[in-house]
């Protein structure tokens, strides 16, 4: 049996594909062959992340850029039709944008909370209503959406973020059942801490919160791996490859952790 992906000459869309997890998935999915727009909303950003992508070998990938806001619907509009009109299909969306802040409970606002819902809740529920219709006309889609450890396993000071991975689960595993209909597939990847600038930033926002230093945040968080280690971004795009391409084609509904076993339960 092959490994072989067979995704060269397919059309993706990467929502924070300029940074992290997004640009890492961006990267394998262009190395692939795969013709991939991506989305965020700093132009410099993006375009830097063009030219890093553009610098890698490729079997006839392509990589535009779209400047969006996720949290409107209007950007999302455009980032579907732009991705349509230069590639023509959207086989794959890729559902990565995420910022909720981290903070103590009643030191976090009602804009918290709506903003972490507004960008990645909502975001990927929409980018899910506006991509599947062109996937049923071609009886194809393979949709992964990148959720995390929180939604299963709540964490104190990240009740935004953990909110929404909760509603997150629940969204990708009841619609896969009215889109397995139509031969779509989607999925959740849940990646523990993982070595992109968010990591920083919630580390910094978690010693605020719990007045101690961030270097004190991280050793705790590695401590509380048990593989002893953070995940790598490119761990969980070979990952989101893996359960885009026709071999996972038995795989939906299913949330998959890449967090070196840290969670607890079954
Ligand atoms: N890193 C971790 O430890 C970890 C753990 C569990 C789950 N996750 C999840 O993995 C996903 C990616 O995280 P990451 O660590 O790779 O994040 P990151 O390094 O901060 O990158 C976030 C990306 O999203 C874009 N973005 C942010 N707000 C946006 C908006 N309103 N509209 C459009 N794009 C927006 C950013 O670009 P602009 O700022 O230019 O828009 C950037 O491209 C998130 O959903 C996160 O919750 C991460």
């Amino acid at each position: 049996m092959s490994l072989d992906l067979q995704l060269s000459g397919k059309a993706a869309i990467v929502t924070g594909g300029s940074a992290g997890i997004g640009l890492a998935t961006v990267k394998a999915l262009y190395r692939e062959g795969v013709r991939v727009a991506i989305a965020a909303r700093d132009p410099e950003r993006l375009d830097k992340a063009v030219s890093s992508i553009q610098a890698q070998p490729t079997l006839g990938g392509e990589v535009i850029a779209i400047s969006a806001d996720l949290t409107q619907a209007s950007d999302i509009d455009k980032v579907v039709s732009t991705t349509l009109e230069r590639f023509g299909q959207i086989d794959i969306l890729i559902n990565n944008a995420g910022s909720a802040r981290a903070g103590a409970f009643l030191e976090l606002s009602d804009e918290a909370f709506l903003d972490a819902w507004n960008l990645k809740l909502l975001g990927y529920i929409r980018l899910v209503k506006a991509v599947v219709p062109h996937q049923i006309k071609r009886r194809d889609g393979r949709i992964v959406n990148i959720v995390g450890g929180a939604g299963r396993t709540p964490r104190p000071n990240f009740l935004a973020g953990g909110t929404t991975n909760a509603a997150l689960l629940n969204f990708t595993r009841g619609v896969s059942k009215e889109l397995a209909l139509h031969n779509i597939r989607i999925n959740a990847i849940s990646p523990g801490l993982t070595a992109t600038e968010r990591a920083n930033s919630l580390a910094e926002q978690n010693a605020q919160a719990r007045g101690v230093s961030v270097e004190e945040v991280k050793a705790e968080s590695i401590k509380a791996i048990p593989l002893g280690k953070i995940v790598q971004p490119d761990e969980i795009a070979a990952l989101a490859l893996f359960l885009v391409s026709d071999l996972a084609s038995s795989i939906t509904g299913a949330e998959i952790h890449v967090d070196g076993g840290q969670t607890p339960g079954v």
